[in-house]
């Protein structure tokens, strides 16, 4: 039998891949990535061996993720298309470097995942694989299988005994991982219709947010945040203490339109909080300590990074060149930010860092002036000249 590892998530579509492929004449290996759903794993595992897969893994990425994939992007001040922090977008790589991993010690021949054959995420998963490993088959169940509608897909899923959650049955299409929640499908898809207030899942109301603004100050080192308040975090307890204070605010709602890599807009509503906060801290802290033309030329790389992202390119050459540009600006990027989270915004109210470029001698209109206002007439003559 040929061996196959499927990225398993425990939901309707990658259950009925199990089968699917053990129909086929598949050894089928299934492969949970913990990138801080919150799932319960041991449940979902017993799932995955109940419905027909010889062998599971459960890997915990979540450090990774956090350190290596949310925080460069970060740095990068990557958002797509200004709105979309690009949760879902991160974690397709690297769920799929250690699907490729495991597909190696298992001497598998191939991978599956459980993505139709209408969003980015397919892309994301096959473009990494191939990149790391081009000699390994992918196989993408859903895009071929029989199955026209969901109902035909529950069927399929009782005649073969497959243990579904029929009872939680969300109308929704949910993706969820430490850095964010996207959500789409159901209601959402008329883009008139205002998203309702139970799809929410780590963000309060805004408008049922305390009445007293919350303040925060967060400490930068190299353009990655350290400190809360003073007080160190990793990485990850970080983005999970933010995830936490940000959701009572309000802070990290999106509804967005959206341009996918496969030619159509779709409509997707988003929660990121600590992401929110996060960027917004660390542009603030960026716009306080690098010079004008870094600043300028550096907004430009954001965008292009987010595409890369967005785009399922993380592996690639030209991604890799970013970084190394990115991290190179971070490294006056220490500072600290104070924020006041209040009903749905977060607005920055005080910055500080030993980098900054800020001259209150140079900015005033009060006594302290050392700016010389004579020089500004050359200046200017100089600098309209060309045109
Ligand atoms: N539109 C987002 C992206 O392409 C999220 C995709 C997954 N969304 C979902 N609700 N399952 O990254």
């Amino acid at each position: 039998m040929k061996k196959v590892v499927l990225a398993y998530s425990g939901g309707l579509d990658t259950s009925c891949a199990i089968k699917w492929l053990k129909d086929k004449g598949h050894d089928v290996i299934a492969y949970i990535a913990d990138v801080g759903q919150g799932d319960d794993f041991s449940k979902i595992k017993t799932r995955a061996l109940k419905t027909g897969a010889s062998k599971v893994y459960v890997e915990d990425l979540k450090r990774e993720f956090v350190e290596n994939y949310i925080c460069p992007t970060l740095k990068a001040g990557a958002i797509y298309e200004g709105k979309y922090l690009l949760a879902t977008a991160l974690s397709r790589p690297i769920i799929a470097k250690y699907q490729v991993q495991i597909a190696h010690k298992e001497n598998a021949t191939a991978i599956a995942h459980g993505c139709t054959g209408k969003g980015n995420d397919q892309v994301r998963f096959e473009v990494t694989a191939r990149l790391l490993d081009p000699s390994l088959k992918i196989i993408a169940p859903v895009r071929v299988w029989e199955f026209k509608t969901r109902d035909e897909e529950i069927d399929y899923a009782k005649k073969k005994h497959i243990p579904i959650d029929v009872t939680k049955k969300s109308p929704y299409s949910i993706d969820k991982n430490i850095y964010g929640m996207s959500i789409e499908c159901g209601i959402l898809e008329d883009p008139w219709v205002e998203p309702p207030e139970e799809i929410y899942q780590m963000t309060h109301s805004p408008m049922k947010a305390p009445d007293k603004p919350t303040y925060i100050e967060i400490e930068f080192e190299k353009g990655a945040p350290k400190k809360i308040n003073g007080k160190f975090f990793s990485p990850l307890a970080l983005l999970a203490k933010l995830n936490e204070v940000g959701g009572k605010n309000g802070v990290g709602r999106a509804d967005v339109i959206e341009n996918r890599l496969v030619g159509i807009k779709s409509r997707e509503i988003y929660e990121a909080p600590a992401g929110t906060i996060l960027h917004i801290a660390h542009q603030e802290l960026e716009a306080l300590v690098l010079d004008r033309e870094t600043l300028h030329y550096k907004q430009s790389i954001a965008q292009k990074y987010a595409e890369m992202v967005y785009y399922g390119l993380w592996e690639t050459p030209l991604k890799k060149q970013l970084d190394c540009h990115i991290a190179k600006t971070q490294e006056r990027v220490t500072g600290t930010i104070r924020l006041k989270l209040y009903k749905g915004n977060c607005i920055p109210v005080g910055r500080k860092s030993p980098f900054s470029l800020y001259r209150e001698e140079l900015a005033t209109y009060g006594k302290k002036d050392v700016f010389d206002q004579k020089l500004a007439e050359g200046f200017i003559k100089i600098w309209g000249m060309p045109y």
